[in-house]
C-alpha cells in the first residue's frame, strides 16, 4: 500500500505503486490554498519529474470540496508578486509537468481550482462539482494562462461568461466544454478516476511521456509568455484599490462595492 507522507496536514502526498497522489486537505477553510500548500505541491511535482518510479500524478481534494482557490487572506496580507514565489513555482511545475496528471474534482473548484485543470490531462468531475473563476469579482485578472486557453477552448463569447461575468458552471457543463472528461456520482468519482490513473500507470511510460510532450509541443513558448503577462497584471491588481475593496468585502462577508471606481 501507500507510503504516506503528511508534509503538513494541508497537503497529503502518498505513493501507490507508480502513482503519486496529492490531496488538498484543509477542509475547515474549504481547501483554500496557502503559500505553504503551493510550495508543497510544487515540491511534490518537482520530485515526481525525476523519480523514475512515478508515472502518473493524481490530484484531488477532500469529499465535497476540491479547493476554494487561493487563500483570500494570503492575497490580502501577503500579496505575492514574485514569479519564483509559491504560486509561480506551482504554476510552472504543473504547466510543464512531463507525465500525465489525473484530477478528481468534487464540490467547489474555484479560481486556480478550475484553472489548474487546464493543465491536467484527464479530469473527472463529481456530480457536485462547481467550477468558477471569480478573478474579476475579486478585482483581479486571470492566471494559469486561462486568459489564453479558455478562449481557445470555448471561443471568446463563451469564455467571457466565465472570465468576465464569473459565472459558475457544473460538472455537466464542464464535460460539455471539454474541461472535464466524464461526470460521475460523488460516490463513484474517486474509484472511477483512480482506475484511469492506474490504467495510465500500466502503459509504456516513455511512450506516454513522449505522447504528452507531442500533444503540448508548440504551446510552451506561448504559455510561458502568457503566464508572464498575467503574472505582471495579477501582481499589480493584487495591490489595487479594487482588490482591496473585494478582499475587505470577503473578510466582512458582504458583496463588494465597485461603484466608485473608474
Ligand atoms: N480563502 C480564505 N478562506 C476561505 C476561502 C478562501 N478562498 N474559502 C473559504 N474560506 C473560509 C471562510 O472564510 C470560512 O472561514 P471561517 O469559518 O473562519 O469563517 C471557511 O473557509 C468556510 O467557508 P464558508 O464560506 O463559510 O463556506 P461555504 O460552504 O458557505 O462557501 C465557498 C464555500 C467556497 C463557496 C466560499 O467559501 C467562497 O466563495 N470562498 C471564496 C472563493 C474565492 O473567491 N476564492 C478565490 C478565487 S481567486
Amino acid at each position: 500500500m501507500a507510503d504516506t507522507t503528511a508534509i503538513e496536514d494541508h497537503i497529503l502526498t502518498s505513493i501507490h505503486g507508480h502513482i503519486l497522489k496529492i490531496e488538498m486537505n484543509r477542509p475547515e477553510k474549504k481547501n483554500a490554498i496557502t503559500r505553504a500548500m503551493y510550495t508543497q505541491m510544487a515540491d511534490a511535482l518537482g520530485s515526481a519529474v525525476t523519480d523514475g518510479q512515478i508515472r502518473v500524478v493524481y490530484i484531488t481534494g477532500v469529499s465535497g470540496i476540491f479547493t476554494s482557490g487561493n487563500d483570500v487572506l494570503d492575497f490580502m496580507n501577503a500579496p505575492n508578486t514574485d514569479a519564483d514565489g509559491p504560486v509561480g513555482r506551482f504554476l510552472k511545475a504543473i504547466v510543464t509537468f512531463p507525465k500525465p496528471i489525473v484530477a478528481a474534482v468534487d464540490g467547489h473548484a474555484i479560481g486556480i481550482g478550475t484553472t489548474m485543470l487546464l493543465h491536467c490531462d484527464l479530469v473527472y468531475a463529481g456530480a457536485n462539482a462547481r467550477f468558477q473563476m471569480p478573478f474579476v469579482d475579486l478585482g483581479l485578472c486571470p492566471e494559469a494562462a486561462s486568459s489564453l486557453l479558455l478562449p481557445g477552448l470555448l471561443g471568446h463569447a463563451r469564455a467571457a461568461e466565465y472570465l468576465l461575468l464569473c459565472e459558475p458552471f457544473n460538472a455537466v457543463q464542464a464535460v460539455a466544454i471539454g474541461l472535464a472528461n466524464v461526470e460521475h456520482s460523488s460516490e463513484t468519482l474517486q474509484e472511477a478516476a483512480w482506475a484511469k490513473a492506474e490504467k495510465l500507470a500500466e502503459k509504456a511510460p516513455a511512450s506516454i511521456r513522449i505522447t504528452k510532450q507531442l500533444m503540448r509541443e508548440g504551446q510552451h513558448d506561448v504559455l510561458e509568455a502568457r503566464l508572464k503577462r498575467e503574472g505582471e497584471e495579477f501582481a499589480a491588481r493584487l495591490v489595487s484599490p479594487e482588490a482591496a475593496e473585494a478582499f475587505q468585502a470577503f473578510a466582512m462577508r458582504r458583496a463588494p462595492d465597485f461603484s466608485s471606481f473608474e
